[in-house]
């Protein structure tokens, strides 16, 4: 087992990509906090770990809220004693032109996906330090590295996801801490349902390399490694896990 008793938060586990990496995590070991807006999904991730005989429970946090953060971290410290992984995946998107974006949109946008990050960040940092050993892995996306129409907001926050590892990893490298970034392709989750019919899935399939839409567990794959000591000297990176 790869993360023997570590102990994991994974924001946005109730879903997706979120939902396949608490799952992977489990089964190397790793006991799991799973936090998300949506507490029903969240609870049906941990009972999923559970039955599998992992170790799970559910948390409702909404990652853009300070006090939320606050409270989840601490639950976990009450019920594990520590934080050793965090992955931060909690996301949204949408397909909107800039002329359409308001700046609601644009903000809700940036306080998920960009200062989720940074507060869930912030909360556990304290106690790695203390520790000095920590894991940190932020799901960005090829969108942060490549122009999309319709995706500009989105992929600002993306680019910003990139930005925050390459700068938190030489900050808190002295302390043992890694902090990498996986960067999906298009992934088989409810949010490519939502944003892409059946025909467009069809149309970036032949533009995929390996021909296929990657799969919540191929992605949560390479969050494992980052997860796991077999990344010990890696930090400051974004893989691309996008079928080439
Ligand atoms: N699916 C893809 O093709 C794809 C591609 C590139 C990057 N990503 C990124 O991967 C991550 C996961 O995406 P997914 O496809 O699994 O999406 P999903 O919609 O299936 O799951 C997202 C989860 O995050 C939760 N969430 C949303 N806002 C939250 C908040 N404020 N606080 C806590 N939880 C919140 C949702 O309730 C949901 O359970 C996101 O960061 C997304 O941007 C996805």
């Amino acid at each position: 087992m790869r993360i023997k008793d570590r102990v994991a938060i994974i924001t946005g586990g109730g879903s997706g990509i979120g939902r396949g990496t608490c799952l992977r995590l489990a089964e190397e070991g790793g006991r799991i906090a799973v936090f998300d807006l949506d507490f029903e999904s969240a609870s049906e991730t941990a009972s999923t770990v559970q039955k599998a005989g992992g170790d799970a429970f559910a948390c409702k946090v909404d990652v853009s809220r300070s006090s939320d953060v606050e409270q989840g971290v601490n639950e976990v410290l009450s019920r594990f004693g520590k934080v050793d992984i965090l992955v931060n995946n909690a996301g949204m998107s949408l397909t909107l032109s800039i002329a359409k974006t308001t700046e609601e949109l644009w903000d809700r946008l940036h306080d998920v996906n960009v200062k989720g990050i940074f507060l869930c960040c912030h909360a556990v940092l304290p106690h790695m330090r203390k520790q000095r050993y920590g894991k940190i892995v932020n799901i960005a996306s090829i969108v942060g590295n490549s122009g999309t129409p319709g995706m500009v907001h989105y992929g600002a926050t993306k680019a910003g996801v990139i930005g925050f590892t390459r700068g938190l990893a030489t900050e808190v490298g002295p302390f043992n801490i890694t902090v990498n970034a996986v960067g999906p392709g298009i992934i088989n989750t409810p949010m490519l349902d939502h944003e892409a019919g059946a025909s467009t899935v069809q149309m970036l399939e032949q533009k995929v390399p390996l021909r296929r839409i990657g799969e919540p567990r191929d992605i949560a794959n390479a969050v494992l490694f980052f997860s796991s000591d077999d990344s010990a000297y890696v930090t400051g990176q974004c893989l691309f896990v996008c079928g080439g």
